[in-house]
């Protein structure tokens, strides 16, 4: 995405660590899914205000999961009030859905007020809204009973799996949503799939029974979510999301269920990182090259206070080397590739259990950049002060714009949290 000229430019513009965001990539992805009624943003992924302004002016809708994203995306001038709609099909047309399995006190009133439609993975969730606004529109986020997912932490179905309503719940949950008077808007699945469409279509049937017996306690719907999950090669060769054929499996489903009610209903799609993965990269600068034994270390100056997916799930991501003064780089030396934290599993080339690998990359001097790829998704947004680190600065390219969408954190604002001022 970016030359090695830029890189250098941005890096020292910028300084480093950087993330760098490229607004025609997010546009394009968007684009690429617009056969579904909504595309309902995953703000988890990447949740920076400006980015949240490009996709709504793109069209697409959001998804909240704290109330700080709630926020973040009223800042960026998604509407709230939707809960409150006069009709099931305009409060499946909410700009702003708060999916989550419980509500902190805080924030059950925070949704009350602004009148935000939930999206409840818990019976509980829905008797506390029902107790305190009868008429409040909410979906429900079912488990279908199993998983799918790139590790154990990031499964999102079965019995391992805290998220959603338990499928043989549902009759409880409908109980629930009758006595208290909330008003059923749709049903949401997010298991994520990625390129499995035999796993897919295990999943959309898994939604039609539940449909059936929306029905049958004499409730309608307005829409179906097939949530998010939508995978991305991040290795070469792997293999790319078909969005056609994506959707295709869901509208099946879809029709069935409309089957079921007699009337038409919305299919909305929520990925995260499909729209904004590949727009994104981490620069950082190469400051220490060092042999342990045999194993060759290049140091930089991000960590994973800036980047924790390697350190969290051992997940892979591309890494170009480019030289800092224009030389040109050869060789190709397997190099162990790691951060300035004080903590050993501080290693961008790790697998699954922590396990060191290596990288081949050209020969690597102080002051070359390492552009880490394909972090526009879960890079930023997972971020912590660790070591009291202060969070990156973030850019946005749009075609010939350069635009600082986050100053880079000072250490005294870190401080003022404690100290004040
Ligand atoms: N909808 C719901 C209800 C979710 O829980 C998630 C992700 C998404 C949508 C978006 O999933 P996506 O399309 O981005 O795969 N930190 C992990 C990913 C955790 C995802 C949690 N839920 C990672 O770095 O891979």
């Amino acid at each position: 995405m970016l030359t090695d000229d830029q890189t250098r430019s941005l890096a020292r513009q910028f300084g480093t660590p950087v993330w760098v965001m490229d607004a025609p990539t997010v546009r394009q992805r968007l684009a690429s899914l617009q056969v579904f009624d909504a595309v309902r943003y995953a703000q988890k992924a990447n949740p920076n205000v400006h980015l949240l302004r490009l996709l709504r002016e793109g069209g697409a809708k959001v998804d909240a999961v704290s109330r700080g994203e709630a926020l973040r995306a009223l800042a960026a001038g998604y509407r709230d009030g939707s809960a409150r709609a006069a009709t099931l099909f305009e409060a499946a047309q909410a700009d702003i859905v708060y999916t989550a399995d419980l509500l902190d006190r805080e924030t059950l009133d925070f949704v009350l007020t602004k009148g935000l439609v939930v999206n409840c993975g818990s019976i509980d969730m829905l008797r506390q809204l029902g107790e305190r606004a009868p008429g409040h529109a909410v979906w429900l986020r079912l488990n279908p009973g199993f998983g799918h997912g790139h590790s154990k932490k990031t499964s999102t179905g079965g019995e391992h799996s805290k998220h959603g309503i338990w499928h043989a719940d549902l009759g409880e949950a409908l109980g629930v949503i009758q006595a208290t008077g909330l008003r059923l808007v749709g049903l949401h699945m997010h298991i994520g799939s990625g390129v499995d469409y035999g796993h897919l279509g295990q999943v959309c049937r898994a939604m039609v029974d539940p449909v059936r017996q929306v029905k049958a306690a004499g409730l309608d719907l307005a829409a179906i979510s097939a949530g998010g999950g939508l995978s991305i090669p991040y290795r070469e060769g792997e293999p790319r999301i078909d969005p056609a054929h994506y959707f295709g499996l869901w509208d099946a489903t879809r029709r069935e269920a409309q089957a079921l009610l007699g009337h038409g209903l919305r299919l909305e799609i929520e990925p995260g990182r499909y729209l904004v993965a590949e727009a994104g990269v981490l620069i950082a600068e190469v400051r220490a090259v060092k042999r342990q034994g045999r194993v060759p270390f290049v140091l930089v100056d991000a960590g994973f206070n800036e980047l924790m997916r390697p350190a969290m799930y051992g997940a892979h991501h591309n890494m170009r080397l480019v030289s800092g003064d224009g030389r040109l780089l050869a060789g190709a030396t397997p190099s162990a590739i790691a951060g300035p934290l004080c903590e050993s599993g501080d290693v961008f080339t790790q697998g699954a259990g922590g396990v060191i690998e290596l990288r081949a990359l050209p020969q690597a001097a102080v002051g070359d950049f390492l552009v880490i790829e394909n972090t526009g998704a879960y890079g930023s947004s997972m971020s912590s002060n660790y070591n009291s680190r202060p969070l990156a600065a973030e850019v946005l390219l749009d075609m010939d714009t350069t635009r600082l969408i986050r100053h880079r954190q000072s250490v005294e604002e870190l401080l003022a949290l404690e100290l004040g001022n």
